[in-house]
């Protein structure tokens, strides 16, 4: 049972795969030479858009999606059953009186079906109630490598909690913020407050009215020249970048090839395209192939006319998985097929690449081979809103076409600036060599964390270059047990289980940052280590991957 699923056995048809799966089983064959998260060993850095390591990427591309151990996934499915018959027999109680009804419920109108009335109200009645404590934790501080978590108790088992007063200030595993830009002092911060002094904090009114200030036009200039690309738009929010923007490119009669494990914003504005939507499975080319040979041959359903236009949507770092899109493969496919790409880049943007832009520069593509590129100012620019980037046509389109340029308020002044600050120090205009010290500093972070847990014999998910690192811990009472366990010990972790990932593989996620330094990193490996003994989370039965202390080092 212990094999592994996902990216490295779907494409063992392919002959190149095949022959380092086989010899390697779990592990991938160490680099020789060539690019360590795009930093070139001996040698200069990777460049953005040179083609130099698109030959090699298969050799230093290891993710690891080791399966659930039956044994453990029959657990999980029991305790799972035991959850849902406790649940029934307490509705039973409550309905006779005998336990005390807390959840709300709906007035009983005569004739009318009920509103709320369904499975997903058990289930957050009876088994997410229990653990309630471990979401929507409230925050009074910064988000950055510390954060002051407010404590809470609840008197009635979840239904109701009551602040204490006191403030746990403790490490901060849950955020986004990858570079460790949400920050409340520093050069950037400077900025956003002279911004604030000039322009204000809300703007009052949508672009094509009165509010488009010159400070958006630099930011969509910054943003079109950090991505290197022609133009750029930029949006308020990062959902409704993507929401918003997809129906102004696609239409009835088009077809979108979507990742299984696209985020809900690809999907909300997928559906509303009017677009029909295949999923293929998350990063397997050989099923994107199919997918895109069936739709050309094919055509449309009945019809057979042919497609519109074909749309491929992916992401560049997966938030759930911690797996990295294959995306020379998706821009071959592309090409092949006379398809386009829309990338959404909102966790890759900032964390990948030996430029921090993203898995464009990651895998050293030409950006403008990818047709959309969009990404989110809410994660390594500590900021907020998103962007698309592409050719001048495709902006002029959208600036006139999408709602999301016509209806919504501008982005407030503040807001801006931080982004344009941001990206001064990542692009070294600021004349420090901040920025770079930063994705360094994350890129070293994410393989010496990810190493050290996979020594330590958990089950990880996600490319080693990764900076979202899911731990899995399968059973639901353990889910509440580590969250509860880490944050008692200093550490604030994420965890996420059904409906947000399938039911037996339910998972802790770690955030990492620039913002944490070795010490807090150790400690944080100590905290995971004391929680999974007393929880038995060592489920890993696969030798560790072999990328060496020397592939944790990034050579200049
Ligand atoms: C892949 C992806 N796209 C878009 C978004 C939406 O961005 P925002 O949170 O900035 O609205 C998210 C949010 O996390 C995301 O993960």
């Amino acid at each position: 049972m212990a094999t592994r699923r996902g990216s490295l056995s779907q494409e063992k048809s392919r002959e190149d795969i095949t022959t380092y799966t086989a010899a390697h089983g779990h592990r991938s064959p160490k680099p020789e030479k060539g690019h360590v998260n795009g930093f070139k060993k001996n040698g200069v850095n990777g460049k953005n858009g040179k083609h130099e390591h698109l030959s090699n990427w298969h050799n230093d591309f290891y993710e690891s999606f080791e399966e659930t151990p039956l044994l453990v996934a029959i657990l999980t499915y029991l305790g799972y059953a035991l959850l849902v018959v406790i649940g029934q027999i307490r509705d039973l109680m409550r309905a006779y009186g005998i336990e005390k009804d807390k959840s709300c419920t709906e007035p009983k109108l005569e004739g009318f079906v009920p509103l709320f009335l369904s499975w997903e109200s058990f289930y957050t009645r009876n088994l997410y109630r229990r653990a309630r404590d471990c979401w929507n934790r409230p925050i009074s501080s910064c988000a950055g490598g510390r954060i002051d978590v407010m404590e809470r108790i609840s008197p009635d088992y979840g239904w109701n909690f009551k602040l204490t007063g006191k403030k746990l200030n403790v490490m901060n595993f849950g955020s986004y913020n990858y570079l460790g830009f949400a920050e409340n002092s520093g050069p950037c911060t400077d900025k956003v407050e002279e911004t604030v002094k000039q322009y204000g904090v809300g703007v009052c009114a949508s672009r094509q009215e009165m509010g488009y200030m010159d400070i958006h036009r630099e930011l969509d200039e910054q943003v079109a020249e950090y991505l290197g690309v022609e133009a750029a738009i930029t949006v308020p929010m990062g959902f409704a970048t993507n929401s918003m923007n997809m129906p102004a490119l696609v239409s009835k009669g088009c077809l979108i090839l979507s990742d299984e494990l696209n985020h809900a914003s690809l999907i909300l504005g997928s559906r509303l395209s009017g677009a029909l939507v295949w999923t293929y499975k998350h990063n397997d080319m050989a099923d994107l192939e199919k997918k895109l040979r069936e739709a050309v041959c094919f055509g449309q359903p009945r019809t057979h006319r042919p497609w519109k236009k074909i749309l491929i949507v992916v992401e560049g770092v997966y938030s759930m998985e911690g797996s990295i899109v294959r995306l020379p493969d998706v821009l071959r496919l592309k090409k092949k097929y006379k398809a386009y790409v829309y990338l959404d880049e909102a966790h890759s943007i900032g964390a990948l690449g030996p430029h921090g832009k993203g898995v464009v520069d990651y895998f050293g593509v030409d950006p403008h081979d990818v047709d959309v590129l969009m990404g989110t100012f809410t994660k390594s620019f500590g900021s907020a809103g998103g962007y698309i980037g592409g050719t001048k046509r495709l902006i002029k389109h959208l600036r006139t076409h999408a709602h999301s340029s016509i209806y919504p308020m501008a982005m407030p002044a503040p807001t801006a600036q931080q982004v344009i600050s941001t990206m001064n120090v990542l692009t070294g205009k600021d004349g420090t060599q901040e920025g770079l010290k930063r994705i360094r500093q994350l890129a070293w972070n994410t393989r010496y964390f990810r190493k050290r847990l996979h020594d330590r014999g958990y089950i990880l998910y996600g490319n080693k270059d990764s900076p979202v690192v899911p731990l899995l811990l399968y059973m639901p009472s353990k889910v509440a047990m580590f969250s509860r366990e880490t944050l008692r010990r200093g550490m604030a972790t994420v965890v996420v289980g059904f409906p947000a990932t399938p039911l037996i593989e339910t998972r802790a996620r770690f955030c990492l940052s620039a913002a944490h330094t070795k010490e807090m990193l150790d400690e944080a490996i100590r905290i995971v280590d004391d929680v999974g003994d007393l929880l038995r989370l060592r489920y890993s039965s696969l030798p560790a991957p072999d990328f060496t202390e020397k592939d944790i080092q990034l050579v200049e």
